[in-house]
């Protein structure tokens, strides 16, 4: 309960009684698994909770049904086998039902695994060990269950929040505060979109075990860190594992091994494997595409079982270790996360970011970003400790060596970090949200870059447009791909959106206040005010009227480029306009953009 109350005090207001319940219920829903000797541990540890959901994920099943009516059938026909925990409900994007069953151990959904038939009559199908099953119909009489001992834990649990509906709450929300934090709530992935996740990476791992002795299959990224929204991608590395017992010497007998011919790096071949595998072997996998002369080779694929894009690799450690820190730095503060939420959307509606690589920023910098300005020491202290407070406080149990010798060490356990390193800055949501953009609006990008391991801005080691230090290795700028137009128009769009929430601060809620006016797209707004003039009931989905797809978004940025030197002419030749910020010592001048002329 010290997590809600602390949320509660720092961001300054009192929440409603029903947020308090929801988010109670999914602290408590996390907490409830420590042990009772633990109660004084404030924070799990990334591993511990990594353990635990690839545990649950290892006595999981996830079968695909009628609809959620099977859900009775399906229980008594499964605690035939084993004792079940909890069933879930989900649609996909092709209208397919499935239901995710947790068992209670890993051994009682083998025995259900083991009772599975494998052919269809008349069919020639090769079927394997997978975690992903179909409930077939019975042909005659239905055999006759008991009333189930539990309700179904969640239905269409995978549905992501209607954007018109999400839009009306943070309207009728009481502040921005309470608007960043239900952005966040409502938007962030939840338990059965992780549990998913897992399952799909206890698939392959369960599929390679057979070629691979010692191989183990991590999510990372998004999906992990605590920054994933509804629908995000899913990051995975395969790695090889040597524990000790693996390399125990005085043990006689030893695997022999097949050794790799020809020039190529042999792990560009197995990943070759790898792909031919999912396209072959795995159900759901789809639209498998190899990426494999990449410095870290990529296959790639979407699960259609679960709706999920994957991008899976090998051997990235680093990247695991990364989302290890990024999940820490979120953990330390409630307000972290909201405040990414808000930006990285923020971003995404503007034409910041964009889900195909290209020459512009992504989340992983953005999210930097949000940690390095929670780093600045303000009068009253920071928010987040810098990465080298970290790296002090680490242990021998914290040193983590990743690929090429990469040092990765650095504090795991944040009940060892003393209290007042961070946390010191109290200021709520609100504040937070215009100071960042405030901050950002003034920072050097010219000379400085920006590192999450000093907490402090460094001199720019080259010339590139933008620099942002890799964290765990320092020689290296993770937004060294962003143009210089793109960087001029991260620095435009935040002084912009500076501009706006500054403006919008004066206690009325007119239309598009708070951060609606920096996550709704205006053309969107403006078509669904007109809609609503006189004709309320007649009110069509903006969605169904504007779809966000990809051509769309390319014309966007096409057209977006070629006005992107008209707008800074016309920015150079405005006579520039003073604005008052609250806070003066973090923006002096900052200069008011129309944005109606950069969208
Ligand atoms: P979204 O997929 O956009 O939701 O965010 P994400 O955090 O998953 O980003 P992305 O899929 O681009 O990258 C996945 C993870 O790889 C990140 O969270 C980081 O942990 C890691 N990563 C991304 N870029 C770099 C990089 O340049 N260097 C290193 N070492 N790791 C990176
Ligand atoms: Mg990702």
């Amino acid at each position: 309960m010290s997590v809600l109350f602390q949320s509660i005090i720092n961001t300054g207001k009192p929440y409603s009684l029903r947020q308090i319940i929801s988010k109670s219920t999914r602290i408590c829903k996390c907490f409830s698994k420590r042990k009772f000797s633990d109660i004084s541990r404030k924070f799990l540890s990334f591993d511990e909770v990594a353990a635990q959901r690839r545990a649950e994920a290892k006595r999981s099943l996830v079968v695909q049904v009628n609809s959620e009516a099977s859900f009775n059938e399906l229980y008594g026909y499964c605690s035939k086998y084993a004792s079940v925990n909890g069933i879930h409900h989900y649609k996909n994007s092709g209208d397919e039902h499935f239901m995710l069953i947790e068992f209670k151990t890993e051994e009682e959904s083998k025995n259900v695994i083991h009772s599975c038939s494998s052919h269809q009559k008349d069919v020639d199908v090769m079927a394997l060990h997978s975690p992903f099953l179909w409930f077939r119909a019975v042909s005659g009489k239905k055999e006759a269950f008991q009333i189930p001992k539990s309700q179904l834990m969640t239905t269409k649990g995978c549905n992501s929040i209607d954007e018109d509906n999400l839009i009306e709450e943070l309207a009728n929300c009481e502040d921005v505060s309470e608007q960043i934090q239900q952005m966040h709530d409502r938007t962030a992935l939840n338990d059965l979109g992780v549990r998913l996740r897992y399952m799909v990476a206890r698939q392959i791992e369960r599929i390679f075990e057979s070629l691979y002795a010692n191989i183990v299959v991590r999510p990372f990224g998004s999906s992990v860190n605590g920054f994933g929204k509804m629908g995000c991608d899913l990051d995975l590395v395969l790695t090889n594992i040597l524990n000790e017992e693996m390399c125990d010497s005085s043990k006689r007998l030893v695997y022999q091994e097949k050794k790799c011919e020809g020039g190529r790096s042999p792990w560009q071949r197995h990943m070759e494997l790898v792909g031919e595998l999912l396209e072959l072997r795995v159900p759901g996998a789809t639209r498998v595409q190899r990426i494999l002369h990449a410095r870290v080779p990529i296959v790639k694929y979407a699960h259609e079982f679960t709706d999920v894009d994957c991008d899976l690799c090998y051997n990235n450690m680093s990247g695991v270790y990364m989302s290890e820190l990024l999940w820490l730095y979120g953990s330390l503060d409630p307000r972290v996360r909201p405040l990414t939420f808000v930006v990285r959307r923020w971003a995404q509606t503007v034409g910041l970011t964009n889900q195909h690589p290209g020459r512009w920023i992504t989340n992983f910098p953005l999210t930097l970003m949000v940690l390095f300005f929670l780093q600045q020491k303000g009068k009253d202290g920071c928010v987040l400790p810098s990465l080298k407070t970290l790296v002090q406080y680490a242990g021998k149990e914290d040193i983590r060596l990743a690929e090429e010798n990469l040092n990765c060490t650095f504090l795991r356990d944040m009940n060892k970090l003393p209290t007042d390193t961070y946390g010191q800055n109290k200021a709520n949501l609100e504040t937070l949200l215009l100071q960042f953009f405030e901050f950002y609006a003034q920072f050097d990008f010219h000379d400085k870059a920006i590192s999450i391991n000093e907490g402090v801005a460094i001199r720019k080691p080259n010339t590139l447009p933008l620099y942002i230090v890799n964290p765990l290795e320092q020689a290296l700028n993770v937004s060294r791909n962003v143009s210089y137009e793109e960087c001029e128009r991260l620095k435009l769009e935040v002084r912009n959106a500076a501009w706006l929430l500054d403006a919008g601060l004066d206690g009325k809620k007119t239309d598009g206040w708070g951060i609606l006016g920096l996550i709704e797209r205006k053309s969107t707004r403006g078509l669904k005010n007109l809609l609503k003039v006189g004709n309320s009931h007649r009110l069509v989905s903006v969605k169904d009227l504007f779809n966000n797809d990809d051509d769309k978004i390319e014309k966007v940025k096409a057209k977006r480029d070629s006005e992107m030197k008209q707008v800074l002419a016309q920015v150079d030749n405005k006579p520039k306009e003073k604005i008052k910020f609250k806070n003066t010592q973090v923006a002096s001048e900052v200069y008011r953009i129309r944005r109606d002329k950069i969208i």
